[in-house]
Parts: C-alpha cells; sequence; structure tokens
C-alpha cells in the first residue's frame, strides 16, 4: 500500500486529461489503425521537419553550442543570449517594449501553467480568503482543470452562443456572467482556443484587460497555437500583451513537443517570481529547445516558418476538414464552432439523444477516436446540457482518414437522431 499525502492524493486522483490520455494511448494500442482524431500532437510538415532537423544539426557541429546544450546547465531564468534576440523580436514586430526581463524559459508551457496558477489562486497570502483562477469562458482548455494544488481553483463563465450562416456558431464571452471581484487572483484563455478554435475579438481582449486592470490581477493569455509563433490564427486580430498581461508561448505546435519549451512573458516582477518557482521545481529548463530556437531566430525562420509554412498548411487542412464534415452531417442538427485558429473542429450535436462521452464509446468500437467535450467545460458551476452535446476532432491526419471518420461518425450520429 502507498500511502500518500493529501497532495499525493490530490495530484494522483482521476484526473480527466490522465484518464483521456491513457484511454487513447490503450485504444491505438488495441487497433494500430484506427483513425486518430483525438490528442493534441502537431502534424508532421515536411518543410517544418527539415528545418527543425537543420536546426539541431547546426547546434550539434558547433563544438561551443554543443557543449552548451548538453554539458550545461542554463541560468534560471533561461539563456541570456535566447531572451535578449526573443525581446528584441517581439519589440520589433509589435513594438513591445520587451528586454530580457519580460522573459522566462519553462519546460513546457503546461508546467508554465502549474506554477502560475498556483502563484496567483489558491489561499491568499495577504487579506486571506481564496482566490480563483477565472476563465472568461468554458469550454477551455482541458489541462488546466487538474493544475490547482487548491480544491476548486477555476471557475468560468458560461459564454453565449452566436449562430452564423452555413451551420457554424462561435461562442462570445457573455459579460453579464463574468464575476470579477476580490476572489479572482487571475484571468486566464487560450487564444486561439484549445478545444474550439475560437479566437477572442480584438475587443473581448480589451474589455478583460480592463477588467483585469480594474481588479489588479493578471490576464494570462495561452498562446500555444497562436501569436507570433506557431501562428495558427486564421483571422485578423491582434496580438495582446502589455504590462499587466502573462502571455504564455510554447515550442511545442510548431513542431517541437519533444523538446518540452515553453515562454512566459510578463513584467519583470511577475518573470522574477516566476523564474523563483520554476528554479525550485526544475532547477533549470532543459536546453534543445533553446538551442533550436536560438538558430531559428538566427536565420529568420522561427516568424518565417510559422507565416509561410505553419499557418498556410493547418489553414488547408481546416478547409478541407471543415467541408467534409459539413458534407456527411448535412441534414443533421450538427453545428461547428467556426474554426479561427488552432488545429480542432469542435462539432455541437444539438439535442443530442445520449451523452457525448457515449458517442465516443461508440466511435471507438468502429476505429474512430475523438475526444468527448464535457472534459473541457472547466470550472462551470451549473449543469449545462450542451456541454454533452459536443466533441473534438483534430484536423492533423490525412483527409483521407478524416473523410473515413467523418462518414463513420455521421453513419452513428443520423442513427441516434432516426
Ligand atoms: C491550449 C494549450 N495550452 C498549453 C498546452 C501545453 O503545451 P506544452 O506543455 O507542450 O507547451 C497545450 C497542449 O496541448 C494546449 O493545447
Amino acid at each position: 500500500m502507498v500511502r500518500l499525502s493529501r497532495f499525493g492524493e490530490k495530484i494522483t486522483a482521476e484526473a480527466g486529461i490522465v484518464t483521456l490520455m491513457e484511454d487513447l494511448g490503450d485504444a491505438l494500442r488495441v487497433n494500430p489503425d484506427m483513425i486518430f482524431m483525438g490528442g493534441g500532437n502537431p502534424a508532421a510538415i515536411p518543410a517544418v521537419e527539415i528545418a527543425l532537423h537543420a536546426a539541431l544539426q547546426g547546434a550539434l557541429e558547433d563544438p561551443l553550442l554543443r557543449q552548451q546544450m548538453l554539458g550545461v546547465y542554463q541560468p534560471p531564468q533561461g539563456e541570456a543570449g535566447l531572451l535578449d534576440d526573443l525581446a528584441s523580436l517581439l519589440s520589433r514586430e509589435y513594438g513591445w517594449p520587451l528586454t530580457r526581463d519580460n522573459i522566462a524559459l519553462a519546460n513546457g508551457s503546461q508546467s508554465a501553467f502549474f506554477v502560475l496558477f498556483n502563484l496567483f489562486g489558491g489561499e491568499a497570502g495577504d487579506a486571506g480568503g481564496t482566490r480563483h483562477i477565472q476563465l472568461p469562458l468554458a469550454p477551455e482548455y482541458l489541462g488546466y482543470a487538474d493544475l490547482g494544488l487548491a480544491p476548486n481553483l477555476f471557475r468560468a463563465a458560461r459564454p453565449s452562443i452566436e449562430m452564423l450562416p452555413d451551420r457554424l456558431f462561435k461562442y462570445r464571452v457573455n459579460f453579464d456572467q463574468l464575476q470579477i471581484d476580490e476572489s479572482t487572483g487571475a484571468l486566464c484563455l487560450s487564444r486561439p482556443t484549445n478545444p474550439t478554435g475560437n479566437v477572442l475579438t480584438d475587443d473581448e481582449m480589451a474589455r478583460l484587460d480592463q477588467l483585469a486592470r480594474a481588479q489588479e490581477v493578471p490576464l494570462i493569455v495561452d498562446g500555444a497555437y497562436g501569436l507570433p509563433f506557431p501562428n495558427i490564427v486564421f483571422e485578423a486580430v491582434r496580438p495582446h500583451w502589455n504590462d499587466n498581461t502573462i502571455l504564455v508561448l510554447s515550442l511545442s505546435k510548431l513542431g517541437l513537443p519533444g523538446a518540452r519549451t515553453g515562454l512566459v512573458i510578463a513584467r519583470p516582477e511577475i518573470i522574477q517570481a516566476f523564474t523563483r518557482a520554476n528554479t525550485v521545481l526544475n532547477l533549470a529548463s532543459g536546453n534543445f529547445g533553446p538551442a533550436i530556437a536560438r538558430q531559428l531566430l538566427a536565420n529568420g525562420q522561427l516568424l518565417g516558418l510559422s507565416r509561410e509554412v505553419v499557418q498556410p498548411f493547418y489553414r488547408m487542412r481546416m478547409e478541407q476538414a471543415l467541408n467534409i464534415f459539413q458534407r456527411h452531417l448535412e441534414g443533421l442538427p450538427c453545428f461547428i464552432h467556426k474554426p479561427e485558429g488552432a488545429i480542432f473542429l469542435w462539432l455541437w450535436f444539438k439535442g443530442l439523444p445520449i451523452p457525448c462521452q457515449q458517442l465516443y464509446e461508440t466511435l471507438k468500437e468502429r476505429g474512430v477516436l475523438v475526444v468527448p467535450g464535457h472534459h473541457f467545460f472547466l470550472g462551470l458551476e451549473d449543469e449545462w446540457a450542451h456541454s454533452h452535446e459536443c466533441i473534438r476532432v483534430t484536423y492533423c491526419q490525412d483527409p483521407a482518414r478524416i473523410e473515413q471518420g467523418a462518414k463513420i461518425l455521421a453513419e452513428e450520429v443520423r442513427k441516434l437522431y432516426a
């Protein structure tokens, strides 16, 4: 028997993300031919793979870089040269007044969120009471759900749903539902949003920024799919940063999930707090991702690949997938969230006669893996039938496989509404 602490019990308890990842892994082992539309791996894009390989090779072939990459811990905040290069890139591109003091590295953005959520949420250090992390809307990234050391760390507001032509819809922040007060520790949102592909508008961002400032709490923006890299955004929106914003970026969706590299961009006092906590937890961040990033920065490929290769690739895949699903789901009460970014389609089956978890099981038996939507509705206090009517599919796969998957999905859903 393993006698766990309360923390041990909490972090090993049935977490949505763990169950789901295990289930997806098992399903693939049992049937390697599964049509895999679950999970969040980026697509293998040949031009990106070649560039990343060359960047790694470049770092390995230079004796000094190789020694720095393999044989030393980098400073807690990250190697100064890389921080300088990133700060000047972002200042040049967006006019953000950044220096190396505004940036810290992390071992993947997931671990950065663990630190940030627990720096700002939980038992309050000063005035007593507890503070929560407010999600301006749910559905949101399910990977946040179990990161809080304190119970019930998240609160989310139910969004409004705007119906659009062509059986599309869009979630909008419902500012009437959004409660921000002294129990709020920070606001957090992913832009583009995993799972929906929503990109909050510039106007929504400006209002959230104002609300956060008024309460003197930071606005955390998760740019794992966003601007400036990997730039999987299909709408003309402005990147958002100011001294009350904590922008969290990642190299994963550019094609480097194996490097486990995240970046935090915030005002210096927040970066110092983050760096101290990250040093306690990790000592230093890994060197592989930063070494590759430095090469890509030096030859302009970090933004170049994002804009010229990654974004057009996913836009093409998105358009193909949207067309495929709309064709197969014709005549069904199925609505698709307007895909404005990221690598997913979010399907809403209005009045679905069974919970989406059951639909997920049925599809798995038929060799199609999707992600049931209810996992993404974290932080909502009241039951919402809508949360059991949605599924997420990735469109990283080859369109021929997506076509097969959509056909099977449509067959199963049609039976339900018959
Ligand atoms: C919205 C979002 N944020 C953060 C992450 C974590 O990414 P990583 O830890 O690889 O940087 C993911 C991963 O899928 C994600 O989808």
